[in-house]
């Protein structure tokens, strides 16, 4: 018969009963609880990262960009003394009055990353400047997007020089301080499109490529140095200026500046060699390139040939 009979004593129901109630309360207590500590968990991770930016000396190339501002913001916060590059004077002042004075005013300073012959002169005034640099953020590059064709050989070379001779050199002329003080970080600022090739995109992918390849290198011959190379690679980064249409790839995959700027940060205060900041389709693009290069190429070219098909019937 039914448990819930006169037989059963009743010191015995109503242990039934708290059980019962017990049952209904332990999950979402279970998962309160598991929340709380992870909450708990990422605010300690949060305050261990700024805290170890705090009185380092910052270089952020092209701090103007959508990504470089939150780096700027998050490294100010933190209370890095903090070296602002950007190729426009005006958008650099205006971000210095948006940095609230937490402890350090940011220097500026105009940069032009293609600009290869000035780059040795900005690294001697950042030096002259605060006698050493503890953290470089190559955050500088520039895109360019269109059919393989319709780029003049002359875009290419400036686009190599933006996104890679650029910061390569300005990491060369930095090195040395780093070498001799046996401590520093080098971060890149990559792309998902430094891992796989997509259409339209040949130079960018091409010089980004390019600059992981040489700060890959890098990283290996600076570790007896303690200094480390961290290289950071988002997908897509959402703009600021236009918002994308629904449906578009931007929209779908894009993070927000900050999140970036965040992950940039815990990538520093953590000499996380790597990131990729994917979901889970492009991340399996890059592994799909890398184990199945036949089966990756494949599906490029049947995406290109879908567009061309749509882009004719419309
Ligand atoms: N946006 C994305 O989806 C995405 C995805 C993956 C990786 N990334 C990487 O994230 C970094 C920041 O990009 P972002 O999207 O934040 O930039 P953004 O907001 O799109 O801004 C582009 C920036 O490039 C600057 N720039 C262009 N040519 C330059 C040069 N020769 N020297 C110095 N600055 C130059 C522009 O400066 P002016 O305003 O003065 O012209 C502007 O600040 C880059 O390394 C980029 O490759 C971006």
């Amino acid at each position: 018969g039914s448990i819930f009979t006169s037989e059963v004593p009743l010191p015995q129901l109503q242990a039934i009963h708290n059980m019962g109630i017990l049952a209904v309360f332990a999950l979402p207590l279970l998962l309160l609880g598991i929340s709380g500590i992870f909450y708990i968990y990422q605010t300690v991770i949060w305050l261990v990262s700024k805290s170890a930016v705090q009185n380092k000396v910052v270089v952020i190339t092209d701090a103007i960009s959508g990504l470089g501002k939150e780096c700027s913001r998050v490294f100010h916060s933190g209370g890095a003394r903090l070296v602002l590059c950007g190729r426009t004077w005006e958008k650099l002042e205006a971000l210095y009055d948006a940095l609230i004075s937490v402890t350090y005013t940011p220097k500026l300073i105009l940069l032009d990353i293609s600009d290869i012959d000035y780059i040795q002169d900005v690294a001697k005034e950042i030096l002259n400047c605060y006698g050493c640099v503890d953290i470089l953020i190559n955050n500088a590059s520039m895109k360019v997007k269109g059919a393989v064709q319709s780029i003049s050989l002359e875009l290419d070379k400036k686009i190599m020089d933006a996104n890679y001779f650029g910061p390569i050199t300005l990491t060369k002329a930095i090195l040395p301080n780093m070498i001799s003080r046996r401590t520093g970080q080098i971060v890149l600022i990559n792309s998902i499109q430094g891992k796989i090739g997509v259409p339209f995109r040949a130079a960018y992918a091409a010089s980004k490529h390019a600059a992981v390849g040489f700060f890959d290198c890098l990283r290996a011959e600076m570790e007896e140095f303690d200094i480390s190379v961290s290289t950071v690679n988002p997908t897509f980064i959402c703009s600021y200026h236009h918002q994308p249409a629904p449906g578009n790839w931007e929209m779908t995959y894009g993070v927000h500046p900050a999140e970036v700027a965040e992950e940039v940060l815990r990538t520093v205060s953590s000499k996380k060699q790597e990131v990729l900041m994917a979901n889970p389709i492009p991340r399996a693009a890059v592994y799909i390139r890398t184990f199945f290069p036949e089966m990756f190429f494949a599906i490029v070219a049947s995406g290109i040939r879908e567009k061309l098909k749509t882009e004719q019937e419309n």
